[in-house]
């Protein structure tokens, strides 16, 4: 048995949902246990694109999938996706948890005014996460059991509003309340018992990935706050969202893609900008997969990459996206910080520490454009068919991060991945 997580190492985007349908070829569940709908997960099913805001993208090879109780739900995106994916991949069985907390639309009402009144935009998917996680917090929220079983539940809507007092009242909970009893019978058949399921899997010998959404550097605690989601998005978080043990997680499996990107405001140490950051988000598609946004670039930073691993416990690695950054003449990686001139050993706590660092970089030859032909022939034949400068950027990930790459990822496909 495992139970194997799944964890972005960077800002997000790192494409843990491709790597979650890979890996979870053969698995008995997938799990999603933090986050919401600010999460954009892409597969590609042959020629077909498959954006996941909150199933489980391992939910298309395994076709069972569970959603615990540290999600986010917003409904109607939901039920769309439910469809969307049954319509592409045939019937899947789902399990949600009655402890998972509803997003409404006052959630997203005021998600919109707190970047007004923030005065530093955090730049937000405005898909409601930050106030729905104030409401669970304040003890104030909708759990999806609860709404299940409240015959008061206009009431409700209306009482919670209250709570803080919203600028643009252009909400009509009477609305909102026809809409949720509608979905509410189309989703009632999906609730049930998240951590008895896992357990049950586990315990049959079958394997569990629990995927995780954003990435390490989005975390609340520990990630660029106040630049951050409000979920914990550390592995930790996926005994604790899904509602198992510390013991029932066997590996974790860190995500990482071999350039960082960031999308919303905050800091990124290694930025570029440019012609080079152009090219490179084009040639990756590099776009938010919920707003569209365009995703800000940077060098590969193995400095925050280190500090990201240990906070989760990494055990082995996937790297994403060589292809997208071959053909590039010389590439920059970030071996290290500095503040003033004076290298720092341990990543900095606060933003405004984190404004002031400049990187340490070293450069390496790149290699040549891997184009589908090339790609095709290094899936037949495996990690040595590599271009020699790419073998050495992975191999020089392994040696300063001391974690081995197991798998590289090399298009979109789910089957676009190579073992190591
Ligand atoms: P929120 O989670 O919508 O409150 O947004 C907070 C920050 O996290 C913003 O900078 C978002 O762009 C970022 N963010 C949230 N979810 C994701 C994700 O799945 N991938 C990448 N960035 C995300």
């Amino acid at each position: 048995m495992a139970g194997i997580v799944l964890i972005g190492l960077q800002w997000g985007d790192e494409g843990k949902g491709k790597i979650s349908a890979y890996l979870s070829r053969g698995a008995g569940l997938a799990v999603r246990f933090n986050g919401g709908a600010n999460a954009g997960h892409t597969v590609t099913i042959g020629d077909k694109e498959l954006r996941l805001h909150l199933l489980p993208a391992g939910v298309v090879s395994c076709r069972r999938a569970a959603i615990g109780p540290g999600v986010y739900l917003d409904l109607p995106t939901l039920v769309e996706e439910i469809n969307r994916v049954q319509e592409n991949i045939g019937d899947i069985e789902l399990t949600i948890s009655p402890r998972a907390h509803v997003v409404l639309k006052l959630h997203k009402e005021l998600d919109r005014y707190l970047e007004e009144i923030r005065g530093g935009k955090i730049g937000t998917t405005m898909r409601g996460i930050g106030p729905a996680a104030m409401y669970k917090y304040g003890r104030i929220g909708v759990r999806f059991g609860d709404m299940l079983e409240d015959e008061n539940l206009e009431d409700r809507l209306i009482k919670i509003a209250k709570y803080i007092e919203l600028k643009n009242k252009n909400i009509n909970f009477h609305d909102e309340y026809v809409e949720l009893r509608l979905i509410i019978e189309k989703v009632r058949k999906y609730v049930g018992n998240v951590t008895r399921l896992i357990k049950n899997e586990l315990s049959q010998g079958r394997t569990v990935i629990f995927e995780g959404a954003q990435g390490t550097m989005l975390d609340l605690d520990y990630g660029t706050y106040p630049y951050v989601t409000s979920s914990t998005t550390l592995a930790s978080a996926a005994a604790h969202g899904s509602g198992v043990s510390l013991k029932d997680i066997n590996e974790i499996v860190g995500v990482l893609k071999a350039y960082t990107t960031r999308v919303g405001e905050g800091p990124l140490p290694t930025e570029i900008s440019g012609e080079l950051a152009d090219e490179i988000r084009a040639r990756g598609k590099e776009y938010g997969a919920t707003t569209g946004r365009p995703r800000r670039i940077g060098w590969l930073d193995l400095f925050q990459l280190r500090y990201a691993a240990e906070l989760n416990g990494v055990d082995k690695l996937i790297i994403t996206r060589l292809d997208t950054i071959s053909g590039i003449e010389r590439l920059k990686v970030c071996i290290g910080y500095k503040i003033d001139g004076t290298k720092i050993n341990e990543y900095p706590e606060t933003v405004a520490k984190l404004r002031r660092v400049s990187p340490i970089y070293i450069e390496l030859n790149g290699w040549q454009t891997l184009n589908r032909e090339e790609i095709d022939r290094i899936l037949l034949n495996g990690y040595e068919e590599l271009p020699r400068n790419a073998k050495q950027y992975i191999e020089l990930i392994e040696e300063i991060l001391g974690i081995p790459i197991k798998w590289i990822s090399l298009g979109p496909r789910i089957e676009d991945v190579i073992e190591k």
